[in-house]
C-alpha cells in the first residue's frame, strides 16, 4: 500500500494493520507527514468544526508518594520545595477559570491518597457553586472508595495515562511495587464509576521501541477512551532517565493524527509537553488533529515548582487564543464532553 491508501483505509475503516501503522509511525518525510495530518485535521473539522475546547489546570499539588523514573515530583527528588494548594485557594483558581468563560476545570496533582480525600469537599463545593461546569480529575491511582467518593461528589473526567501498554517496558520506567496491570484495574473502576476517562502515553520515553507504540495504539483502541492525553518524553535532570533524550515532536504529532483517525470522536489535547520542545507546538497539535489545549491557571507562585520536567512551558491563556486566532480556529464556549457522532 502506499502512504495515500494508509490515510484511506485508516479514515474510512478506522483500523489498520499493525504494518501500515509502524510504517506511518516510523515515517521520516515530512510532505507525507504533513498529508497525514491533513487527514487528521479534515476529519476534526467536520466533527468540531474549528472550534478547540479549553481546560483550566490547576495544578493544586506537587507531594507524591510515587517515585516514577522520569518524573520530577517524584518522592526521591528532594531537591524539589512540595506546596499542597488549599482549599480555597483551588476555589479560588476554579472561580478565575470559570470567570475566563471556561467550563472545565482540571485538577491535577502527584499521587496523595490522604490529599485527594481531602479534595471530595471541594470537588463538591465546585460542583454547588458552579454546576455547569466539568469537574476532571488527575490524580494518579487512588484507592477506588476514593475515586467513588470524588464521582460522588460530582467530578465528570478522570485522566490517568497507562504511559505503556508493555509490562517490560512499564517496569524500566517505574518502582518496583508499581503494575500496568494496577493501572489497568484503575481505568477499568474509573469507567465503571462513569467518569469520561483519558488515557495515554508519552512519546519517545526512555527504552521505547516501535513495538511499544503499536501496542500503546492496541490498548487505546480497545478501551476507547473519551480522552487521550500524549506528549513528547522530556528529561528532567534530577530523574535517574534524565540524561535520556527528548522524544521527537514529530513523533507525537503522527499519534495525534493517528489516533484522530481511529477514534474519530475522542479528545485530545495539544500537550504543554509538546509546547515545550517544538517552537509553535500548541498550534502544529491542533493542526495534527488535536482538540483540546489546557491553560495555566495554577497560581504563579507554586507554578515553578510543579516541574514534571525542564523547562517545563506554561500555557497561558492569551497566548492560547492568539495562535488559535493566527490558524483560523477559536476556543468554544462549552464543556466540552465527549459525544458518540
Ligand atoms: N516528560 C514528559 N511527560 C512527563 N510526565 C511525567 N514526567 C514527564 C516527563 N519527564 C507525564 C506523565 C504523567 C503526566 C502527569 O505527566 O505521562 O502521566
Amino acid at each position: 500500500m502506499n502512504y495515500q491508501e494508509l490515510f484511506h483505509t485508516l479514515r474510512y475503516t478506522q483500523d489498520l494493520p499493525d504494518e501500515g501503522l509502524a510504517a506511518l509511525l516510523a515515517c521520516l518525510d515530512t510532505g507525507v507527514q504533513e498529508e497525514l495530518h491533513a487527514c487528521a485535521r479534515e476529519v476534526t473539522q467536520e466533527r468540531f468544526g474549528k472550534e478547540v475546547y479549553l481546560r483550566g489546570l490547576v495544578e493544586w499539588s506537587n507531594v507524591c508518594r510515587n517515585d516514577c523514573l522520569y518524573c520530577g515530583i517524584r518522592k526521591s527528588n528532594l531537591s524539589l520545595a512540595r506546596y499542597s494548594l488549599g482549599a480555597d485557594e483551588v476555589l479560588r483558581c476554579a472561580d478565575a477559570v470559570y470567570g475566563a468563560g471556561i467550563r472545565t476545570v482540571v485538577i491535577q496533582g502527584g499521587e496523595n491518597p490522604a490529599g485527594a480525600l481531602g479534595l471530595v469537599p471541594v470537588v463538591a463545593e465546585i460542583r454547588r457553586r458552579w454546576p455547569e461546569m466539568a469537574i476532571t480529575l488527575s490524580l494518579g491511582e487512588l484507592p477506588f472508595g476514593t475515586y467513588k467518593a470524588l464521582r460522588e461528589a460530582g467530578a465528570d473526567r478522570y485522566l490517568l495515562r497507562h504511559e505503556t501498554a508493555t509490562s517490560a517496558h512499564y517496569a524500566r520506567l517505574h518502582p518496583a511495587g508499581m503494575s500496568l496491570e494496577h493501572r489497568l484495574a484503575c481505568l477499568d473502576e474509573l469507567r465503571r464509576l462513569g467518569f469520561q476517562v483519558g488515557m495515554g502515553m508519552m512519546a519517545g520515553s526512555p527504552y521505547q521501541s516501535l513495538e511499544h507504540l503499536l501496542a500503546d495504539i492496541r490498548l487505546i483502541q480497545r478501551f476507547g477512551p473519551e480522552m487521550i492525553g500524549i506528549g513528547p518524553f522530556v528529561p528532567q535532570k534530577d530523574t535517574p532517565l534524565g540524561t535520556f533524550p527528548a522524544g521527537d515532536p514529530a513523533l507525537t504529532l503522527k499519534l495525534y493524527s493517528i489516533l484522530r483517525l481511529m477514534l474519530p470522536d475522542s479528545l485530545i489535547p495539544s500537550t504543554t509537553a509538546l509546547a515545550t520542545v517544538l517552537p509553535d507546538g500548541c498550534k502544529k497539535g491542533i493542526l495534527a488533529g488535536a482538540n483540546v489545549i489546557m491553560p495555566n491557571f495554577t497560581p504563579a507562585q507554586v507554578s515553578g515548582s510543579y516541574n514534571l520536567y525542564n523547562h517545563k512551558s506554561r500555557q497561558e491563556l492569551d497566548t492560547i487564543k492568539k495562535d488559535l486566532a493566527s490558524i483560523g480556529y477559536a476556543a468554544s464556549a462549552s464543556r466540552g464532553d465527549y459525544h458518540k457522532n
